[in-house]
């Protein structure tokens, strides 16, 4: 089977969907490879690399096209300066796998029907734990959130950190990010490490422990509206709650220097949340960078693929942030294409298994059928990762139907929890009155372990969670001295056995734990 890696010619398009170390994979996977001769150039790859590795460079485009089985893209196929369309290239019965965006390309996937094409949307991949190598989305999200944040402080005239220098103080810059998703985290992460003052706002209250534990300030608004759809997915909020945190960030702009939007909801248009009033409101100098743009912009004077200024203040536009950092985002994208041909199979087991739900999610055309919208997902509990972002879905329900609710009369949690606490209290009372004194000792003790370890993991900040779980691991540890007081006593041959191996295990056990605990708190030291 034969794999062409096509030169991307949407304008200003830099990056590749191939590298020589995803081509080299391929090639040992059994299928041949063959890239356009200058597919590389962008992204800084020459043809000979690609040579070195075992692929064939070709020149002529409608040669690579019509011998390739299965097609290999970054941007869906568009128009061609002199070849006509792109998908027309595609030979009869082709495969492609490219970003497609589905909802939104009725055009192009009637003409690849025409072509009996099969195609795989790499931006349909669902969000799930299994496909995150796979998730070539939110790999270029990651670099877009980081990419906004230097755009914007190449055109910020100051600094980012704060400073004190002879000359003067230098406050460090305000950063607000509305939006928390792969984007807006990464730009925070960015933000927070030049130095500036970060706060975000998302909908989801979930982004809040995100955000803080990267350091930013998550501004809460006072409204009684979740922003979490089925299954842990953003909705579609109401109008009244877009009018509140409107004019939550009214007041923001007065304050910030930058503004970074990043607001979405799959399968929509952007919503509009920052004004020409506002940005009038801004300093001069401050600067707006709209993620959005491509959806039709957060921000109601975004020009998409532009930078424009109005009342001295910076707004960007530009759509093809990852493209900017052509080497690494070609490298992520060719790696998430890789592991999902991998998923797919090798040269001689390729084939579409309906079953498998990364490869159906993202399955579009079958020999020129459409498949899309696949089936919705049964999602597995407790999934961290699909609860967190969830998989895309096609569409929203209405605005009107996520009105706002009226503020709820009362908890019944809270009731709950009170009668929860009255009744152990009433517990505790029982066991003093009439249990053993021995049995007292005991319990007290019990009573308070539970009460230092509930403080201790409560005031460790949820990004420490992970090395305070490895130090635990390690001070449970302390077996080792059942071990060691069974080696020392006059206990018999199997008691000194077991006694030897408590002591192997439990020696392994605390210097791992506390190994693993130095590496992980090394990865906080700055
Ligand atoms: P995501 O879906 O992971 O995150 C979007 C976030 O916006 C969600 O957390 C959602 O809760 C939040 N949100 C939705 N409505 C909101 C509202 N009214 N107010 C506040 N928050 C709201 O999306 P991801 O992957 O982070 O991408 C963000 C944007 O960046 C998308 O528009 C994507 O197309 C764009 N992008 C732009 C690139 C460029 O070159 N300009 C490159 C890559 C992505």
């Amino acid at each position: 089977m034969r794999i062409g890696i096509p030169r991307e010619i949407h304008a200003d398009e830099k990056r590749v969907a191939g590298v020589p170390s995803t081509v080299q994979q391929l090639i040992k996977a059994g299928f041949e490879v063959q890239v356009e001769g200058g597919a590389g150039f962008g992204a800084k790859i020459s043809n000979g690399s690609y040579a070195q590795v075992g692929a064939t460079v070709i020149e002529d485009t409608r040669q690579l096209w019509d011998t390739s089985d299965l097609v290999l893209k970054v941007r869906p196929p568009q128009n061609h300066p002199t070849l006509g369309h792109e998908a027309d290239l595609l030979k009869d019965g082709g495969r492609l796998i490219s970003f497609i965006q589905p909802a939104t390309n009725d055009q192009l996937l009637a003409k690849l029907a025409a072509r009996s094409a099969t195609v795989l949307a790499m931006d349909c991949i669902p969000r799930i734990s299994r496909a995150q190598k796979m998730d070539a989305l939110s790999a270029m999200a990651n670099i877009a959130g980081y990419r906004a944040v230097i755009e914007a402080s190449y055109a910020y005239p100051h600094f980012l950190g704060g400073q004190m220098t002879a000359a003067g103080r230098i406050d460090p810059a305000k950063v607000l990010i509305i939006g928390g998703g792969v984007a807006g985290l990464a730009a925070v992460t960015a933000a927070k490490g030049l130095g500036a003052i970060v706060r975000a706002f998302d909908t989801r209250m979930a982004v809040k422990e995100q955000v803080e534990s990267l350091g930013g300030e998550f501004l809460v608004l006072d409204f009684e509206e979740s922003g979490e759809g089925a299954g842990g997915y953003a909705k579609v909020m109401s109008d009244a709650f877009i009018e509140a945190e409107m004019a939550l960030f009214a007041q923001q702009a007065i304050e910030v220097d930058i503004i970074i939007t990043t607001a979405v909801i799959p399968g929509r248009d952007a919503p509009k949340l920052i004004t020409g009033g506002m940005i009038e409101t801004m300093t001069q100098g401050s600067v707006i960078v709209d993620l959005a743009a491509e959806f039709g912009g957060n921000c109601v004077l975004t020009e998409p693929g532009k930078m424009i200024e109005h009342h001295g203040v910076k707004i960007i536009g530009f759509t093809d942030l990852p493209s900017r950092m052509a080497t690494l985002s070609s490298r992520l994208y060719s790696n998430a294409v890789l592991r999902f041909i991998e998923e797919i199979g090798d040269a001689d087991s390729f084939s579409i298994d309906h079953d498998n739900e990364v490869v159906r999610g993202a399955l579009i055309l079958e020999d020129g059928q459409k498949r899309w919208p696949p089936p919705e997902p049964t999602k597995p509990e407790g999934d961290p990762y699909s609860v967190d972002v969830g998989k895309r879905p096609a569409a929203e329900p209405p605005a009107s139907e996520s009105a706002a609710s009226p503020a709820p009369p009362k908890d019944p949690t809270r009731i709950v929890q009170g009668i929860a606490i009255l009744l152990g209290v009433l517990l505790v009372i029982a066991i003093g009155l009439w249990a053993p004194a021995e049995f007292l000792g005991h319990f007290t003790v019990f009573i308070l372990a539970c009460f230092v370890g509930w403080q201790v993991v409560w005031n460790v900040t949820p990004a420490l969670h992970t090395p305070l779980m490895s130090v635990t691991n390690a001070i449970s540890g302390i077996i080792i001295l059942g071990g060691m007081l069974h080696l020392s006593a006059d206990s018999n041959a199997a008691a000194i056995v077991l006694g030897v191996i408590a002591v192997f295990f439990a020696t392994i056990n605390i210097c791992g734990g506390f190994l693993v605990t130095r590496r992980m708190l090394a990865m906080f030291r700055k």
